[in-house]
């Protein structure tokens, strides 16, 4: 029998990791962040010195790098990369490694064999789309810019770099252009998505708002 699936999608610093977490925690499904996933291949090209544009080193690299995602830690080939993937140069490259065709065939593979073993809280960009087509339920979470710069900032500052608003603002603006102009699986809201705007409401409200979605699934 196919597993319970919820996919999260929306842009950056709409809230999609805190709110999967916490959904995955109420309905004891297991948590899958796939940015983290991209963000991984990402740390290792940079720090292999691999041009980012050169898409076949990137996709052999991609599919030669052992990814293990626990739900407080991430690790790349036995390293420990929780804080480094957050780093704000590889939050800049991110989005240009994501955009090659090899990088997403190899990850959503991945994707795909955990949401077959498990019932998983899948957040993403394209997970509604096309990692989990059939997923029971699936949300688009959205925020005005100003918001989801401002949650950025506040994430930033508390762990620990520094950061300006301004900046941060136009660096989540030129990422969202990246994930929705490429080619493969764009950032995209599926046609059965249900979309709820986060800028004015409590992550607590959007977590319930999520698991009444669930039930009337089950
Ligand atoms: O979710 P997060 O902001 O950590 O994602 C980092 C980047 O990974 C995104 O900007 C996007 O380029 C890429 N990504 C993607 N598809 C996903 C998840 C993330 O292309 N399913």
């Amino acid at each position: 029998m196919k597993s319970f699936s919820v996919a999260i999608d929306g842009p950056a610093g709409a809230g999609k990791s805190t709110v999967a977490r916490q959904v995955a925690e109420r309905l004891g499904l297991t948590y899958v962040d796939t940015g983290a996933m991209y963000r991984a291949i990402t740390w290792k090209v940079l720090r292999e010195q691999v041009d980012p544009s050169d898409e076949l080193a990137v996709t052999r690299l991609a599919q030669r790098t052992k990814i293990d995602i626990q739900p407080t830690d991430i690790w790349v080939d036995g390293v420990r990369v929780t804080e480094e993937i957050r780093s704000p140069e590889v939050t800049a490259h991110v989005s240009a490694v994501a955009r090659i065709p090899g990088v997403r065939e190899a990850l959503v593979e991945k994707q795909r064999a955990i949401a077959q073993t498990t019932g998983v809280v899948m957040d993403g960009r394209d997970i509604g789309t096309y990692v989990l087509p059939d997923a029971d339920v699936k949300v688009f979470l959205t925020a005005s810019i100003e918001e989801r710069a401002r949650r950025r900032y506040l994430e930033m500052m508390r762990r620990g770099f520094t950061a300006d608003l301004e900046e941060l603002k136009e660096a989540i603006q030129r990422r969202d252009e990246a994930d929705t102009t490429r080619e493969h699986a764009p950032l995209r809201k599926a046609d059965d998505a249900v979309e709820i705007d986060t800028t004015s409401h409590s992550i607590n409200d959007v977590v319930e708002r999520i698991l009444e979605l669930c039930r009337t699934k089950v």
